[in-house]
């Protein structure tokens, strides 16, 4: 009997650990509020940037936006300008940032139907 009920508060206890160690749920309202210095060269809904050389972020996958903050954080992927910005972000952070960017209206194209 005790057993099981220690099998069960383990299992409690992984599945605990487990939801700590995902990736927080991104907050489009936050998003918002912390894209402010993103919006000088991304534009104010990550559509109106200032010249080609500088993507857009809106409507890109969130989970796309995500790896590549967390990689110029990393230094996984390198730009010199990225790097400064992502460096002051927390985990919290990307995943606000990436889901109120991925929440816009975006003229990014799926051409995955294209071979
Ligand atoms: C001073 C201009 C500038 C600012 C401010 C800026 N970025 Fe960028 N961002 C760039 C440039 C330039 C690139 C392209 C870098 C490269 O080639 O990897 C880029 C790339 C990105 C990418 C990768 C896009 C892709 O399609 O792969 C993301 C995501 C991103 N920025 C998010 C942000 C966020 C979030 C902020 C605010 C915290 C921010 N940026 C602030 C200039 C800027």
């Amino acid at each position: 009997m005790s057993l099981t009920r220690n099998l069960i508060a383990a299992l409690a206890l992984l599945t605990g650990v487990g939801t700590l160690s995902a990736a927080p749920n991104g907050d489009v309202e936050a998003g918002k509020t912390k894209s402010a210095t993103c919006q000088a060269c991304h534009g104010a809904d990550g559509n109106t940037t200032i010249d080609g050389s500088y993507p857009k972020l809106a409507g890109q996958y969130a989970t796309y936006l995500a790896k590549a903050l967390h990689d110029y954080k990393s230094g996984e992927r390198k730009n010199p300008i990225m790097a400064g910005f992502a460096a002051t972000l927390s985990d919290q952070d990307i995943a606000d940032l990436s889901a109120y960017f991925a929440a816009q209206a975006g003229d990014i194209k799926d051409i995955s139907h294209l071979k």
